[in-house]
């Protein structure tokens, strides 16, 4: 482990961080902000400053946790916002329930920022479907915060979002921004509603059809479970769009993240490494075989 003054350049070496703040989103999911520990204001300046949390929307951070092991987290934070490290975790496991107790002052140890990014970039000029599904917002968060800071860059863009139910929506204070966000087609639905929703129930392929993009034109970026994934990928072909446009992020085992180990291995590829975002017609053929 790195505790001296340099900073650690190797990818299996994790960096130190200590948790700056962290809020509780859902019952199960909570948001936590993270400042480099091991770094002094000299290596801050060799290193760029704070520029050396710089990522792209949609890469992921190796999160380590002493005496419990080390996960796959995607980095939920903006951008734009390089001072912070920013992540969203729902705990389901071992690892995942040993971060939900972590408090303000607390060490973390990070590797990364690793894998592929949705290509924001490259759909510059072109309308924009962004469809989450549950946590799988959090990855989506850095692109959407991107593309409305940049939104004269792009054509139409639509954002929808599915959960189970209202008590699992993520990211309450964007949610409201969202709503009234000029030039946004913002649309939550939940598939099991109570008495304190007023929204749209059901799924979030309906809401494509109703949808009024150019299929030639469009980028779309679909995260959340493969399902999901799946049926939305082909609602949007049946709109007309083609497999290239339409990016998936995907969630395999991970150990080492630099492409070494196999762990992540989905037919050819390595998650870690090709992914975790892919081009839908790289890995629709991979994702209908059971078990890879
Ligand atoms: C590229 C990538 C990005 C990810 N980004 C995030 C993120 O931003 N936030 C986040 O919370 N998680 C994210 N994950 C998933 C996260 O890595 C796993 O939830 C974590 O590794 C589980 O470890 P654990 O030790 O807590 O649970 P384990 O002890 O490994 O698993 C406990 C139980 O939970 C189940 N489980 C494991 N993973 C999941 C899952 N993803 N969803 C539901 N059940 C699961 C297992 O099947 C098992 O039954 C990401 C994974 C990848 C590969
Ligand atoms: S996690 Fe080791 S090859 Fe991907």
């Amino acid at each position: 482990m790195h505790t001296g003054a340099e900073a650690p350049t190797d990818p299996m070496i994790p960096r130190l961080f200590a948790v700056r703040a962290r809020r509780d989103e859902t019952e199960d999911t909570f948001t936590f902000d993270l400042e480099p520990r091991d770094l002094g204001p000299r290596d801050l300046e060799l290193l760029g400053g704070a520029r050396s949390m710089a990522f792209a929307p949609g890469q992921f951070n190796m999160l380590y946790l002493f005496g419990l092991g080390e996960v796959p987290i995607s980095i939920s934070g903006d951008p734009a916002e390089a001072g912070r490290l920013v992540h969203t975790v729902r705990s389901v496991g071992s690892v995942t329930r040993g971060f939900s107790g972590l408090q303000p002052g607390q060490t973390v140890g990070v590797r990364g920022p690793f894998g592929t990014a949705w290509p924001t970039r490259e759909a510059e000029g072109r309308d924009i479907l962004i469809l989450a599904g549950g946590l799988g917002l959090a990855p989506l968060r850095p692109a959407i915060l991107r593309i409305l800071a940049e939104r004269r860059r792009y054509r139409r863009v639509y954002l929808f979002y599915g959960t189970r139910n209202p008590q699992m929506l993520l990211f309450r204070d964007d949610l409201e921004r969202w709503r009234n966000t000029p030039d946004l087609a913002f649309e939550i639905t939940v598939d099991h509603a109570d008495i304190t929703w007023h929204g749209r129930v059901g799924v979030i392929t309906k809401l494509i059809a109703a949808a009024d993009f150019d299929p030639d034109r469009s980028t779309a970026f679909l995260c959340g479970p493969e399902i999901m994934m799946h049926f939305s990928a082909e609602a949007l072909k049946a709109r007309g769009m083609h497999g290239a446009d339409i990016h998936v992020s995907l969630e395999r085992n991970m150990k080492c993240a630099i492409g070494h180990c196999g762990h992540c291995q989905l037919g050819p590829a390595f998650v870690c490494r090709d992914g975790p975002v892919f081009p839908h017609d790289r890995v629709a053929g991979l994702l209908a075989v059971p078990g890879l």
